[in-house]
């Protein structure tokens, strides 16, 4: 079988996606039981407690399929936003929708314009789909340039994501940027918001994209349950779309995307706007205490809108190595000069800043 036949062109030198490391994986590399994955940008803690009785609850009845059109998630989301629900769309995680968006628009050809470093599954998305990929760097690997990213947009764009705010940098763009880019942006070019953080976010500039959805224009907002709500595991985000497309997405999806547990667990997750609150103030607590941490080793540190901190380092290999001597799994982007570092519980961040002050120890600097 010659299998550069079988297999489309368009997805030679693709790479599988590469998840932070197990914690296995580093118990037993470091010898030490009690280890910190800091890496994928979770909770730390788990689901919230209406959330797991609902999920209890319905482990009876896993014998058939799940609600096929998750009516119930998706009117519980549409009273919640205000957003019809024939403009609503859920999938296995955000990431699902993220692929569905792309098959539904992208031809060979097509442009597709994003920031980087952003979100690895844009480039991916686009390739698979046989579009081209434009990255649009961010200004000292960290900041949003939307003027950048206007003037990388020409006819042949399908695609624009935006991710706000950015993973791996935390940082955000600002309503007056994003209002200026928005207006000089061009009809034919479809804006994707993918707003997986946005629950974290607390400074004011912030532009919540769902704002600027009507509908009409061309532009669809993303959200998650796997960050602030703890869901994770179970895989289901949710985005608001105009209605063409999202009848596209919804005929393109898998008849049962989103699991009957993963359905009972966001339904009764909506209802906790307290717990929200409370993980949200929780998660800056702890940033304070890192980016106080950080300061007095001498770590360069980005401010974050996220539940991760991107912090520079000319040796990160050695570092994030290092970091996992001690049980902390970070994230490293191969030779970029960063390393992204979840926040985590109380006792997760003393850990981290220990680990860094022996690292320092060790290597000298980082
Ligand atoms: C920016 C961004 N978008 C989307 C996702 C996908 O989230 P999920 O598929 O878990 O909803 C992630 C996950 O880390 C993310 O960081």
């Amino acid at each position: 079988m010659d299998w550069d036949q079988m297999i489309r062109a368009e997805l030679e030198g693709l790479v599988p996606y590469a998840p932070g490391l197990r914690e296995e994986e580093v118990r037993d590399r470091s010898g030490r039981e009690d280890i910190c994955k800091l890496s994928s940008n979770e909770s730390p803690y788990g689901p919230f407690p209406a959330a797991i009785e609902a999920m209890r609850a319905e482990l009876h009845g896993l014998n058939r399929y799940p609600e096929g059109a998750s009516v119930t998630l998706h009117e519980k989301l549409s009273a919640r936003h205000g957003v019809p629900t024939e403009r609503i769309i859920v999938g296995n995680g955000s990431n699902e929708l993220l692929r569905l968006i792309a098959q539904a628009v992208l031809r060979p050809g097509d442009e597709v314009v994003y920031p980087w470093p952003s979100f690895v599954v844009y480039p991916t998305v686009t390739r698979m789909f046989g579009a081209t990929a434009v990255p649009v760097p961010l200004v000292d690997g960290v900041h949003y340039d939307l003027d950048a990213m206007f003037a990388a947009v020409t006819e042949r764009t399908r695609l624009l994501f935006l991710c706000n705010p950015n993973n791996p940098t935390g940082t955000i763009y600002t309503r007056d940027a994003f209002e200026q880019f928005l207006e000089r942006l061009p009809a034919h070019v479809l804006l994707v918001l993918d707003e997986a953080y946005f629950e974290f976010v607390t400074d004011p500039a912030y532009p919540d994209g769902l704002t600027y959805f009507d509908g009409e224009r061309p532009i669809v907002v993303l959200r998650t349950f796997s960050k602030i709500y703890s869901l994770a595991g179970l895989r289901v985000g949710y985005g608001f779309a105009p209605e063409p497309l999202r009848h596209a997405l919804d005929c393109i999806r898998e008849p049962f995307n989103v699991n009957s547990v993963a359905q009972a667990g966001a339904v009764a997750s909506l209802d906790d706007d307290d717990e929200v609150q409370r993980r949200r103030d929780e998660n800056q607590e702890q940033k304070t205490y890192l980016y106080s941490g950080f300061d007095r080793l001498g770590i360069q540190w980005v401010p974050s809108e996220t539940n991760f901190v991107w912090i520079k380092t000319e040796r990160p290999v050695e570092v994030f190595e290092g970091l996992l001597e001690e049980g902390v799994i970070v994230r490293a982007f191969g030779p970029t000069p960063a390393l992204r570092v979840g926040v985590g519980t109380p006792e997760e961040s003393r850990r981290t800043i220990e680990a860094f002050e022996a690292v320092i120890a060790r290597l000298g600097s980082v």
